[in-house]
């Protein structure tokens, strides 16, 4: 998704601007841009990398994007800054203006000249044609016309300030000692400032050297909190690891102990619901799976799990239920918009999120934070395992509300629950073995994973995460529905990778295994137990303990599997190609 930045302070504008987009590389793009005020304006922009740039002139005040493209393909004249017609203003926008076509066809009759396909170069126009001699009249006036989703900066050449929008995109503001900062997500401006002002959706900010004034829509001031951010940007960068998706999956014990703990100080999750619905996307939408999965098992509450792009459209049917938003980035469109239309129609709302003050805390009456810290890969991995550990606490405190299992089950559960860290630990010992099962697969064209119960959506999540970053067909499957048509396709060498935990399915998948093995299918066995070994090509062998937290060990092995996979074959492993991290369109 598109990253915006913005700078005006006493520093070379350029170098701000610069470092703080190649900390924005994570969301994905295709194109990247910048605008300097000096005695002029100056814009450089570019289709392709960030380091293209030919950035040959430099001041202290300026705006800079990133752009995955939405409205008009990746090139140079798509690619932000937008212009307005005599060259004084210039603007970056993330999200879709979705009345461009009517603002455009208006502006071009009173003689406005577009030079881009994009649906954003209408807010340039815009300001320009109500701009009076007072810069920030005239972008209240702009904005005031737009319709959709968007965050926009915009510059004058002759005032210095930035001016900035929030709506349903994100902006986060850094707040400097005679400078300040702003940028769609805090790692860009982190090395800088740790004090930080998020913005709600319907907010206007103004920027100068020396102040930060929050505005609604229709120009009342509004008083905002500065929050203290205490991570650090060493969180935020490779640490020495080739890869952030590397040092992310290596992150995990951290992130799900760090979780946990502030969980245990939460003592609001009695909530009251007789039915679950739980709505995502991508990854976590796979976690929202294994969600049903423990909390049926341990509350038997029916739960149902949803891609918000389709529950977003479905007719209601379920009242009283608790409606549970699960999303790492907070800024998933089709997840928010799922969470407003739940909000509004009476369900309690619950999210899961990474990012404190994200754009989904403003739509849910509750949120667990994640404490996973800042994850810049593409590729959801200490996210995903952060997200796991919230939902089996909340069902293991709910049936223990409900007095649903005994003390001693609590217990037990609750002793398992605390060592999940150090059994990530103990898989990450074991990435040699898993890199060298990589090398043996890379050449694969299709692959496939397979698991039942708990692990079939981890299946499903060792498929998204082979196919994302290594480009190789992968497929998850219930191992019990192979023979309803996978097993077609099932040849010599196609790799089977198998989930086996000692579960009440540990026999019926030994079966599936042998299904495929039958069909000289190469099978990579995942189990704890040694006599996996008679029936499977190759054994990973996790460490030992109470199946029900095997998704957690197991979903170490397929990240780091996918991860030199990817690796092998000479993948983009952080950016994959297409992909972005926070996808803020429909
Ligand atoms: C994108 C990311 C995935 C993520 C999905 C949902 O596709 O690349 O890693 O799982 O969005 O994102 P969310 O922030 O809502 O969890």
């Amino acid at each position: 998704m598109c990253g915006i930045v913005g700078y005006i302070g006493f520093r070379s504008a350029k170098d701000v601007i610069l470092r703080s987009l190649k900390r924005l590389e994570y969301r994905g793009y295709d194109s990247a841009g910048v605008a300097i005020v000096n005695d002029g304006l100056n814009v450089e922009k570019k289709k392709g990398y960030i380091d293209s740039l030919k950035v040959d002139f430099d001041g202290t005040l300026g705006i800079g994007h990133t752009r995955w493209a939405t409205h008009g393909v990746p090139d140079d004249k798509n690619a932000h800054p937008f212009l307005d017609c005599g060259g004084n203003i210039a603007i970056v926008h993330n999200g879709i203006i979705e009345n461009y076509i009517s603002l455009k066809e208006e502006l071009v009759k009173k003689g406005h000249k577009f030079i881009s396909d994009t649906d954003s170069e209408v807010v340039a126009h815009l300001i320009e044609e109500y701009y009076r001699g007072d810069f920030k009249d005239a972008f209240f006036r702009a904005i005031s016309r737009l319709k959709g989703s968007f965050a926009i900066a915009a510059v004058h050449r002759s005032e210095r300030k930035i001016m900035a929008v929030k709506h349903e995109s994100p902006l986060v503001i850094g707040l400097g000692d005679h400078e300040n900062f702003l940028a769609s997500d805090i790692p860009a401006f982190l090395e800088y400032t740790k004090r930080v002002i998020v913005l709600k959706d319907g907010e206007i900010c103004e920027l100068t050297d020396d102040f930060v004034h929050v505005y609604d829509f229709e120009g009342n001031p509004v008083s905002k909190e500065v929050q203290h951010i205490k991570w650090s940007i060493e969180d935020a960068e490779k640490s020495g690891y080739e890869h952030f998706m590397l040092k992310e999956i290596f992150e995990q014990p951290r992130a799900v102990d760090d979780t946990l703990h502030a969980l245990f100080s939460r003592n609001d999750l009695n909530l009251d619901f007789d039915r679950i619905t739980i709505v995502a996307c991508g990854t976590s939408y796979h976690a929202g799976l294994v969600g049903k999965y423990v909390i049926e098992e341990l509350l038997r509450v029916p739960v149902e799990v949803y891609y918000a792009s389709e529950y977003r459209y479905r007719p209601r049917v379920v009242d009283n239920a608790l409606t549970i938003l699960i999303t790492q980035s907070g800024e998933t469109a089709d997840t928010i918009a799922a969470a407003r239309r739940d909000k509004s129609s009476g369900n309690i709302t619950l999210a899961i999120t990474n990012v404190v003050g994200s754009s989904i805390t403003n739509y849910v009456d509750k949120v667990l934070y994640t404490n996973a810290g800042p994850e810049i890969g593409v590729a959801a991995t200490k996210t995903f395992t952060a997200q796991l550990v919230t939902l089996y606490y909340f069902a293991i405190e709910s049936a223990r509300h409900r007095g649903i299992i005994s003390s001693t089950t609590y217990e037990n559960l609750m002793s398992s629950l605390r060592k999940v860290p150090h059994n990530i630990e103990n898989m990450l010992v074991m990435a040699t073995q898993i890199m060298k099962e990589a090398e043996k697969i890379r050449k694969s064209k299709n692959m496939f994973f397979i698991g039942r119960g708990l692990n079939y959506p981890i299946a499903l999540e060792g498929a998204l995460k082979m196919k994302e970053i290594s480009y190789i067909h992968a497929e998850g499957y219930p191992a019990g529905e192979l023979k309803h048509g996978p097993l077609a396709l099932i040849e010599n060498n196609v790799p089977v990778v198998a989930l086996i935990p000692p579960d009440r399915t540990y026999e019926k998948i030994l079966s599936n295994v042998k299904e495929v093995s039958a069909r000289d299918a190469y099978v990579i066995g995942i189990s704890s137990k040694d006599e996996v070994s008679r029936y499977v090509d190759t054994l990973i062998k996790v460490p030992e303990g109470d199946p029900f937290f095997s998704p957690f060990v197991n979903v170490v092995v397929l990240q780091l599997l996918a991860y030199y996979t990817a690796k092998f074959l000479g993948r983009e492993i952080d950016k994959p190609r297409n992909l972005a991290k926070s996808v803020t369109v429909e």
